[in-house]
């Protein structure tokens, strides 16, 4: 193993945005290298993540079932790196570990805190920072996707939702459509991930385009939007439809008002919808079903992961944030870091 250089780089957040995200927000920092104390393990990140909920974290929430960022200390998000120093609980030099500290070049952690992984059970060390787990709980375990349903997935391109689409088609489900924020995404949906349908919601009213493309209605609802996807697909709802609720992406990277969407409780009782928001938090079995489930529907070619990687180092994270927030990416964001 290389020797261990005596600094290691973090990314912090300089200041907490005013609505726009810029490269001043965050700030590069360099920090002594941590020593391990008794069960801990020094980790050297291989690739970290950038998703969505990093912009609401950068505000000052505290509603979330984590912390927020907090002014002047380093990030965190999910990262996977290998053990180069210490011990805890049987992990130690060599390991490949995936755990929480993100957004540094080395994290320690304590026995805890770090979740081993067999090197050869996906493709690619990063494929172990999907929201894959997200995406199957919502589909497999909330909504219950089963043979002929139609589901409607809203923010299909991004980390979850390009996911969601392939699960529900492969839990059976008879037709899969999808939303997002451009011609090109629409087209990539279509012909890459296997939507049988797809919609830019810039492009006119949400509720015209699913009568459209679910004439007889949607049983399925999986959404990460929020805002009018959801009132829209009330609408569209068949009798007793599932809603598997897990993001608002519109109120996180779009205009809050706007995005914070309404019940319409008289049509909701009258359809006797099963409307259930959910936090993967509190859905630990989807992290051990998840990866195993993944790696075979890999090895079957029966599903693929739609992925952003970006190489440069840690330096590259700030921007790939903000890329994401503009809606640059498609499928799971991450950093290699080294
Ligand atoms: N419940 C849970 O446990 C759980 C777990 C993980 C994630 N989540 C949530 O699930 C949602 C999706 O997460 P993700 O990581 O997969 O995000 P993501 O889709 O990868 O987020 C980036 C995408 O958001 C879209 N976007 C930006 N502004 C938007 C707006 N105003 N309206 C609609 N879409 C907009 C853009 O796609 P377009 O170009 O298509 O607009 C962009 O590419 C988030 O709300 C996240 O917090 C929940």
């Amino acid at each position: 193993m290389p020797p261990l250089p005596s600094v290691s780089t973090e990314v912090r957040l300089a200041s907490r945005p005013d609505g726009t995200l810029s490269p001043s927000q965050f700030r590069l920092a360099r920090v002594a290298l941590p020593a391990c104390g008794e069960n801990q393990v020094l980790v050297r990140n291989q690739s970290m993540a950038v998703s969505a909920v990093m912009r609401e974290l950068m505000d000052d929430v505290d509603y979330l079932p984590f912390p927020a960022f907090q002014v002047d200390q380093p990030l965190w998000g999910p990262a996977i790196g290998t053990v180069v120093a210490g011990e805890a609980d049987g992990i130690a030099p060599g390991d490949l570990v995936t755990h929480r500290l993100g957004w540094r070049d080395y994290a320690l952690l304590g026995a805890a805190e770090v979740d081993k992984v067999q090197p050869d059970a996906l493709p690619e060390p990063h494929y172990h920072l999907s929201n894959g787990p997200t995406a199957w709980l919502g589909m497999a375990h909330v909504a219950k996707v089963r043979a002929g349903d139609v589901v409607f997935v809203s923010g299909a391109a991004g980390a979850v939702g390009s996911l969601a689409g392939q699960i529900a088609t492969l839990l059976g489900a008879a037709r899969v459509i999808g939303s997002a924020g451009s011609k090109a995404k629409v087209d990539y949906l279509v012909r890459e991930l296997g939507y049988d349908a797809a919609f830019d919601y810039h492009d006119g009213p949400v509720l015209d385009h699913l009568r459209a493309l679910a004439p007889d209605g949607i049983s399925v609802f999986f959404d990460l939007v929020g805002g009018e996807q959801f009132e829209a697909a009330v609408q569209t709802a068949r009798p007793q439809a599932r809603f598997a609720v897990a993001g608002g992406l519109a109120t996180q990277l779009g205009d809050a008002l706007r995005g914070r969407p309404r019940l319409d409780v008289m049509t909701a009782i009258a359809k006797d919808l099963l409307i259930r928001p959910f936090a993967l938090t509190y859905g630990r079995q989807a992290f051990r079903e998840w990866p195993e489930r993944f790696g075979q529907w890999l090895r079957e070619g029966r599903i693929v992961y739609p992925s952003t990687v970006i190489d440069g180092g840690i330096e590259q994270a700030p921007q790939a944030l903000i890329d994401l927030v503009a809606g640059r990416h498609r499928g799971n964001v991450t950093v290699t870091l080294s």
